[in-house]
């Protein structure tokens, strides 16, 4: 798809379907808040993912598992302020959805009336799709997520490619299939080698969107800080776009060293007093505080 303008009709779960019905690759970006989330927009992305990455790219943290719902909540609306057409779907913190299928429904029901989300995001496969049925009959549009789940970062030990073995393979194969069935509309695949997504995005008749997985998925998703740039860490499969935080970084030192200098502020930037108001507050001076003039 061509990039497109921020103004028309908002990107629907049927959308996603038909683009992979019609071939379309799905382009979908993470952003957490409404400036990113506004430029991802102009440029025409389909999907905004609200991703628990947020903990992470802006919160400091070095994992996703600190992310509370209260953080979500306020990062997925400032995310949908800034949209009008992609679809917004909002990621599913550590521990808001595994302890029960209820409180699953109740605080995805949060992100969608409270901040605004279209659809959730979740982690697991098929230990998780009773879940998934709940609340989709609950009326909530889920997107699953396989392959490394990081908030199972210390099941796995690590960040690691998922899937590699004939046994994971098919587990995996049968994690998806189990979303399917349960009524997800899209799954993430994330880092799990190339063939197997092939093979994954073929046997499923709902999208999947790839990070690390390779072009055989319907579409593809990436975090806003890699692609840009502005992250410390650059991970394998991401692809950098833009040095966005060396033109950051360059543009503040340009401003220190004018503060320093006196060149900033300059006359632009500035308001003057009528030389009759200068000349009344010089008389006026020295003020005591409380002092009527
Ligand atoms: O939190 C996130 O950004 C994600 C994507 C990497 C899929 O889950």
């Amino acid at each position: 798809m061509s990039a497109t303008t921020n103004t028309q009709a908002r990107v629907t779960t049927t959308t996603l379907s038909d683009m992979k019905v019609a071939g379309d690759p799905i382009v979908m970006v993470t952003a957490y808040d409404t400036p990113s989330a506004r430029l991802a927009g102009e440029a025409g992305v389909d999907a905004i993912l609200v991703g628990d990455s947020l903990g992470m790219t802006v919160l400091g943290y070095d994992s996703t598992l600190p992310v509370t719902l209260d953080d979500m909540l306020r990062h997925t609306a400032a995310v949908v302020r800034g949209t009008s057409r992609a679809l917004v779907i909002a990621d599913m913190p550590f521990l808001t959805f595994q302890v029960s299928p209820k409180e699953a429904v109740r605080n995805a029901g949060r992100l969608l009336a409270e901040a605004g989300a279209t659809a959730v995001k979740l982690e697991g496969g098929a230990s998780i799709a009773p879940t998934v049925e709940r609340m989709v009959a609950a009326g909530i549009p889920v997107m699953g997520h396989i392959g490394l789940t990081p908030q199972s970062v210390n099941v796995f030990g690590g960040f690691k490619v998922q899937g590699r073995e004939t046994d994971s393979a098919i587990a995996l194969v049968q994690d998806a299939l189990a979303l399917e069935a349960a009524g997800a509309f899209a799954v993430v695949l994330e880092l799990v080698p190339a063939e197997l997504a092939a093979i994954i995005s073929e046997e499923l008749s709902i999208p999947t969107i790839g990070i690390g997985a390779g072009a055989g998925c319907d579409g593809q998703v990436q975090v806003f800080h890699d692609l840009l740039g502005l992250g410390t860490f650059m991970p394998k499969h991401a692809k950098r776009y833009a040095a966005v935080g060396d033109a950051i970084r360059t543009a503040i030192s340009s401003y220190a060293a004018e503060v320093r200098s006196g060149a900033f502020p300059a006359e632009e930037h500035l308001s003057h007093l009528d030389a009759d108001v200068v000349g009344e507050l010089e008389t006026a001076l020295p003020l005591t505080p409380g002092e009527d003039v």
